[in-house]
């Protein structure tokens, strides 16, 4: 396929929000403030950060570098800068991810639809037990598979739509109003009282509750957010133009993806603490406390419509990003097209999917290593998948890409000049540091399974 027909993005904005939507999800929502919460508040923040900076987002430079330099799915962008060798198969470990990870996050998803129209319905009263009433709905084998399947029909139908017409479009209205409608529930929550206390829990640094483990989950919830390991990033970097600056995109998407999570921090943990609750209840505290909180609030229904329409909105862009991958994939290496590519990805993920959604009723006694499918998938998607595939990308950028060539990948496009210094330690980082650190958390995960 020459690079004529292939696919591109509009504009660099384009670029910049469909990395953003892919970035901004349920990791974000309610995965980083339980975090913090557990780990010494500002303390796991500022651990977090070094993360984001020094390994994160090196990792993503290296992946935007892959993408773009072949113009190429992620399959295939290992297949044309090494050939004939077994790099390729980081692709196929990328593809296997996506799956995989798609797989339990639709089901989520279908949580955020179903969530989002009992609250237009008003279906909550203040006498609804939440905890009740989330179990029912994740039993249910109808009612969860139903909306898992028709969260992957919302996903799978923006993929159809194209590049241009389907995913930019979709980003970029989506993206917009999750600004806008996350910014005003925080200021909104400023105004709680407990706003001061929520504050206090997410800025106030204990360091005596970090340990090594703090250190590993900042590093994987760094992965997770920002969608590094699984060949999202290869993939939209190959629809990108020579001519965007390459640490602008990235830095940009760092930013925004970083800022939203405290955001949103600063939006939930107010809430929490004025209701009296206690913020470490992690898949709970979106879908249990939250809908008790919301109850209790004067709007409480207009912000809980605005609430789950963010977490879909979410949950939608990032699951864009993981079909695309196999997608691209597919179309490109099998000669599929667009529309068999989706129907053959969608066949594939409904049907993890729904093991997945089951997992909490009918299968709930099926287990894999101790774990019910949901947990598994989500165990090795988000501690091993990603961070082996990191890794791999890792050691290929720093090893197996010519020093000049990843240089002029980096400083093409854009009107900055990026001093020798910087990119020096960025192949430092990119050749020792970064793979030493990323092999010692895989270690870790698998000792844990
Ligand atoms: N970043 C998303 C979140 O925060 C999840 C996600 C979407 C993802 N696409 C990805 C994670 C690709 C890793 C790789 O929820």
């Amino acid at each position: 396929m020459t690079e004529k027909q292939r696919d591109s993005f509009r504009s660099n904005l384009g670029v910049i929000l469909a990395l953003v939507g892919s970035a901004i999800g349920l990791g974000n929502l309610w995965r980083f403030p339980y975090l913090v919460g557990t780990n010494g508040g500002a303390a796991f923040i500022i651990i977090y950060l070094l993360c984001i900076v020094f390994l994160c987002m090196p990792i993503m430079i290296c992946e935007f570098v892959i993408g773009r330099r072949s113009q190429a799915n992620t399959f295939g962008a290992f297949k044309k800068l090494a050939p004939g060798t077994a790099w390729k198969h980081t692709g196929t470990l990328a593809v296997i991810t996506c799956v995989i990870l798609l797989s339990f996050y639709v089901v989520v998803g279908g949580w955020t639809i179903d969530y989002f129209i009992k609250s237009v319905r008003m279906v909550f009263t203040s006498t609804t037990d939440f905890s009740a009433e989330f179990n029912k709905m994740v039993s249910s084998p109808t009612e969860n598979v139903f909306f898992t399947v028709l969260f992957l029909l919302c996903t799978a139908g923006v993929i159809v739509a194209g590049v241009r017409n389907g995913i930019e479009k979709t980003n970029k209205y989506l993206m917009s109003a999750l600004a806008v409608l996350i910014v005003f529930i925080m200021v909104y929550a400023m105004t709680l009282p407990g706003a001061k206390q929520g504050l206090n829990f997410l800025f106030k640094p204990d360091f005596s509750k970090v340990t090594f483990r703090t250190v590993l989950s900042a590093l994987g919830q760094g992965f997770l957010s920002l969608s590094i390991g699984c060949g999202a990033i290869i993939t939209y970097a190959s629809y990108a133009n020579r001519k965007d600056n390459l640490l602008k995109t990235t830095t940009v998407t760092t930013l925004s993806d970083t800022m939203f999570a405290l955001i949103a921090g600063m939006a939930i943990l107010p809430a929490v603490f004025s209701a009296g609750m206690n913020p470490s209840e992690g898949a709970g505290l979106a879908f249990i406390s939250l809908p008790y909180i919301f109850e209790g609030m004067s709007f409480g229904r207009v912000l809980s419509i605005f609430f789950y329409f963010i977490l879909f909105a979410a949950a939608l862009s990032s699951s864009i990003s993981l079909m695309e991958t196999v997608v691209a994939f597919l179309k490109e290496e099998y000669r599929k097209s667009r529309f068999m590519a989706m129907l053959i990805m969608l066949g594939v993920t409904t049907v993890f999917a729904v093991f997945c959604a089951l997992s909490f009723g009918v299968l709930s006694g099926f287990k894999i290593l101790g774990f019910t499918f949901f947990d598994f998938f989500d165990y090795i998607s988000s501690n091993i998948c990603l961070a082996t595939c990191a890794l791999l990308v890792c050691l290929f950028a720093g090893w197996k890409i010519r020093k000049e060539d990843f240089y002029d990948e980096i400083t093409s496009g854009g009107r900055y000049k990026i001093p020798k210094w910087l990119l020096g330690t960025l192949r430092v980082f990119i050749r020792y540091i970064a793979p030493v650190i990323v092999a010692i958390i895989i270690v870790n995960s698998l000792i844990g399974l």
